[in-house]
């Protein structure tokens, strides 16, 4: 055998060949099969872009219709799922509602169960589902999705029960389309893995969704939004509280990044989205508290020097605030987006498929005796 090789948290270990999507973390820049993402997040849609990444072309105007065409017969939940999100409890967690929902739309299937099938199902499904939750935790009846509306705007239409405002339905679709892919990111990876032991696309998306719920991944939009808000209710001025936290030995969500060194592109869009909404909005300026922390955070010794920049988990926060997207719904409105590259990638998997599987060193005991149960101490 040759001698395993050892790299803990797999940094810089290259174990796939993709073709979706591409992140230089010099240059830096993110390309969704071949086209700058920047790019696309102003002049495409989440539609068009979910399109491009699954079929690797852009759509003519019927081929784009007739997508949309898809996930609108696909909108509605089958009565099972429709159950499991009324019923969670209000306290629920919606990353875990959300989970439960998507993996449930392969047991209460509508379609004909191909790989296809089910993940158009799963895009076109989980923002119902969130939203229904959103409903009922508060006490509302679930709105039906309407034909006329794309995912963003459906989104907040059957979250809010009333039509949204055209441009923060144009915010939200950017936001969606920004997260559509990213490489092999935890969540991605864990995706693929449950798809190279030739497990079906719902178990790989449901996978990945626990795997994006983790503080160090997708939790972090949240995290930054909580600590805004803790920053506020503090009266504390921006830079003792950051002080403060890294005295404590915590990490700043929303910065650092395992491949891009300086600066994340995603977040450069984000940011410009955030100040148009704080200008636009009342209350209190995340935007300008933000650009606080990030400037304390560029001249922070112990952040620079370890090459940590801005994410794009640090701007979208506020976006979504800033649209009346609960706190808690954040984590859940990236997983929407990332649906997108989970049954992308998982297809990837099964076109060119070898199970995963590493291995582990041994460092525990060896030779250790069993001891009867009435023997033990
Ligand atoms: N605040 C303070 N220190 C940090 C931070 C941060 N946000 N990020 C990294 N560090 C420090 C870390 O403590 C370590 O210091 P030392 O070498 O002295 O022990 C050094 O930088 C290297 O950190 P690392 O954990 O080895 O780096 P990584 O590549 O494993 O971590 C990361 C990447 C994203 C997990 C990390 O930067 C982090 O925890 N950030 C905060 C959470 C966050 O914003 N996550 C969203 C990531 S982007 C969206 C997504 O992909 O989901």
């Amino acid at each position: 055998d040759p001698e395993p090789i050892r790299r803990i948290g797999l940094e810089n270990v290259v174990v796939a060949d993709t073709e979706l999507s591409h992140i230089d973390g010099e240059k830096p820049e993110l390309l969704y099969r071949g086209v700058d993402a920047q790019e696309l997040a102003e002049k495409s849609s989440y539609e068009e872009t979910a399109y491009l990444l699954w079929n690797g072309g852009f759509p003519t105007r019927d081929e784009l219709d007739s997508f949309r065409g898809e996930l609108d017969d696909r909108r509605s939940l089958s009565h099972g799922v429709a159950e499991i999100v009324e019923h969670a409890p209000e306290d629920a967690v919606p990353m875990d509602v959300l989970r439960s929902a998507v993996s449930a739309t392969s047991v209460y299937g509508d379609g004909d169960g191909t790989t296809r099938d089910r993940s158009l199902s799963v895009l076109a499904k989980a923002p119902t589902a969130l939203a229904a939750f959103g409903r009922a935790r508060d006490g509302y009846e679930a709105v039906e999705p309407r034909e006329d509306l794309d995912t963003a705007a459906n989104f907040l239409y059957m979250l809010n029960g009333e039509e949204p405002d055209e441009r923060h339905a144009e915010i939200l679709d950017t936001a969606l389309l920004l997260h559509a892919d990213h490489g092999l990111n935890a969540s991605t990876f864990t995706g693929r893995v449950i798809a190279s032991t030739e497990s079906d696309v719902v178990s790989a998306v449901t996978g990945a969704i626990g795997a994006l719920k983790g503080p160090l991944h997708g939790g972090a939009n949240q995290d930054v939004m909580e600590m805004l808000l803790d920053i506020e209710d503090s009266q504390k001025d921006v830079s003792s509280y950051l002080a403060g936290m890294l005295e404590d030995g915590e990490r700043v969500p929303g910065f650092g990044h395992r491949v891009y060194e300086a600066f994340d592109p995603r977040a450069e869009v984000f940011k410009k989205i955030a100040k148009e909404v704080s200008e636009k909005t009342d209350g209190p300026d995340w935007f300008s508290m933000l650009e606080e922390v990030e400037a304390f955070l560029r001249e922070e010794k112990r952040i620079h020097e370890k090459g940590i920049s801005p994410n794009v988990d640090l701007y979208s926060g506020t976006v979504y605030y800033s649209l009346g997207v609960p706190v808690d719904f954040f984590v859940p409105m990236f997983a929407i987006g990332r649906s997108v590259g989970w049954t992308a990638q998982a297809q990837e998997q099964y076109d060119d498929n070898r199970l995963v599987r590493p291995r582990a060193e041994y460092v525990g005991e060896r030779g250790v005796e069993y001891v009867p149960i009435d023997e033990r101490e």
